[in-house]
């Protein structure tokens, strides 16, 4: 009796795996040696960062979607645009570090541009995009410096309308505050009960926000109401 003609199984495509044997031959660890004082050593442990980066594509939609043009807040390595453009889209990083992270982007082949984010400044512009992430940032910083100091929210008021100038109709933003490990144990706040009330229509858990446009304009809206 002739065999049943076997059913074509798709082959199962593994991202994670994909991009860390796409980085096997680059020498991040190096980077170690080369900044020994780097707060930053952490970042290249990809074994760590790559799947968490993956995961953030899928929490975003980014796996199997149209091309779209991402811009990516406090950059960092660059690894999350790195990710991205494995899954077909393009974008730029900024961010204001310029030694372990930067050197890190330029082997990945990330588009990173230095610009600090400062209260009450628009961000250069760069057309628009359909998608801006600003992950892990705290632009109010935990070290005390003269420079920095606690957002309130007339500051977040500024830096959300602008980043609503810099979407695309159908854009949306990814904010992902970091709380400040440092400001935690000294008991002071960089991401209050204010804050979070108004940005409570994007929320996505713990400090993580997603907000269309519509969902931005009314983030922008309750920060001004409680100026
Ligand atoms: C905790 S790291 C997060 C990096 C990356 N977004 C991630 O999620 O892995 C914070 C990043 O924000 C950058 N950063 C801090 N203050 C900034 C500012 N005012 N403007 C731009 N980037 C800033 C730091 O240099 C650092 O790369």
């Amino acid at each position: 009796m002739a065999k049943p003609a076997g059913r074509l199984v798709p082959v199962q495509r593994d991202p994670v795996a994909e991009i860390m044997e796409r980085l096997a031959g680059k020498d991040f660890l190096s980077l170690k040696d080369r900044y020994p004082g780097s707060t930053w050593h952490k970042y290249l442990n990809l074994p760590k960062f790559v799947p968490a980066s993956v995961k953030y594509c899928e929490v975003l939609g980014l796996i199997d979607a149209a091309p779209q043009r991402i811009l990516d807040i406090g950059c960092g390595t660059g690894l999350f645009l790195y990710c991205a453009h494995h899954f077909g889209h393009s974008g730029v990083g900024i961010d204001i570090e310029t030694d372990l992270m930067a050197e890190m982007a330029a082997m990945l082949g990330v588009e990173r541009e230095i610009e600090r984010v400062a209260a009450f400044t628009p961000l250069h512009p760069r057309g628009k995009f359909n998608l801006i992430v600003c992950m892990g940032t705290q632009f109010d910083g935990a070290n005390p410096s003269p420079i920095r100091r606690q957002w309130g929210l007339p500051d977040w008021n500024f830096f959300l309308a602008d980043l609503l100038e810099q979407l695309t109709p159908d854009g949306r933003v990814f904010l992902r505050i970091n709380r400040g490990r440092e400001a935690k144990r000294a008991g002071r706040m960089y991401y209050n009960e204010h804050l979070a009330k108004a940005l409570q229509h994007g929320h996505r858990g713990g400090i993580a926000y997603l907000f269309d446009r519509e969902g931005l304009a009314v983030a922008v809206r309750n920060t001004a109401h409680r100026q």
